[in-house]
């Protein structure tokens, strides 16, 4: 496992994004793992505070995770990236038990207290070689319907907290929404643009499902590195798992069911790879 900062440097200067594809159990991140090594894409595994507890804890990720890399032989860099982190305890928690990569998401506090808390979060982390992602504005979520444009992230926001804190990268808030949206998505590409003009680090996109193609790419022109995947593995793997439970009334295996949804979710992956790579690499 790799912190996710070459990746992403690498994929800002090549113009192409690395998914974050998220996590819930051990058949997901094998399915991922499987999938994006036969790829060769490098790939973050994102894991929410939620998940990882649903899973059993942070040591049982990066262990799972190290395990899964070792008996599957999988070639590829593998960041493992603690999505949304809520405060300096859960990020260096994360970091203790091997994580190697770690969001620390304060943007619904005061840009001062976002970054007094990013700080300490770099500082924890650079010793460790861990990378580290800042939010700035309000990503929304379905339940807010669409963000709004007193939630969009300010240029001078960004530019304060990155020179205050050095993070690696940025997620600033451009329109976009975790989840499946209700209404129109109005993403702002000139925040993005004005962002990337000022400050030359890789800039990260939330709220990676339900964005049109064509916004995808131009959010990858203009910047962003990094696209976040959660909604859409879960619609499409929980679609292909009720057909086959309907299809299959008798069966009872967990693996059997489970299972049934593989390849739908490693379909999802595999056209998100390829679009983030707009065609370049793959
Ligand atoms: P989606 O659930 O909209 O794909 O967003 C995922 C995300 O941004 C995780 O941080």
């Amino acid at each position: 496992m790799v912190n996710a900062i070459e990746m992403l440097n690498n994929a800002s200067k090549g113009k192409y994004a690395i998914p974050q594809f998220n996590i819930n159990n051990l058949e997901w991140t094998k399915y991922i793992l499987e999938e994006c090594n036969e790829l060769k894409s490098p790939v973050i595994l994102g894991v929410s505070e939620g998940a990882a507890k649903y899973m059993g804890g942070f040591f049982v990720v990066s262990n799972m995770v190290l395990g899964l890399i070792k008996d599957l032989g999988i070639k590829i860099p593998v960041a493992l990236h603690l999505d949304h982190g809520s405060s300096f305890l859960s990020c260096k928690n994360a970091i203790d038990a091997g994580f190697t990569s770690v969001m620390i998401d304060a943007s619904n506090q005061s840009i001062e207290d976002n970054i007094k808390i990013n700080k300490e979060v770099v500082e924890y982390a650079k010793i460790k070689n861990v990378s580290v992602e800042a939010e700035i504005g309000k990503i929304g979520g379905t339940e807010d319907d669409i963000t709004t444009t007193e939630s969009l992230a300010g240029l001078d926001d960004c530019i304060l907290l990155y020179n205050k804190t050095n993070v690696n990268f940025i997620a600033p808030a451009i329109g976009s929404v975790h989840g499946m949206h209700k209404g129109p998505l109005n993403l702002n590409l000139n925040i993005l643009i004005e962002i990337k003009k000022s400050i030359d680090i890789p800039l990260v996109l939330h709220g990676g499902t339900g964005i049109p193609e064509n916004k995808i790419i131009q959010c990858i022109k203009n910047g962003i590195s990094k696209i976040n995947i959660n909604t859409e593995l879960q619609l499409e793997w929980s679609k292909a798992v009720r057909k086959y439970l309907k299809d299959n009334v008798d069966v009872y295996d967990p693996r059997k069911i489970i299972a049934s949804g593989e390849n739908a979710l490693k379909e999802t992956v595999k056209r998100k790879v390829i679009l983030l790579n707009s065609g370049n690499r793959i």
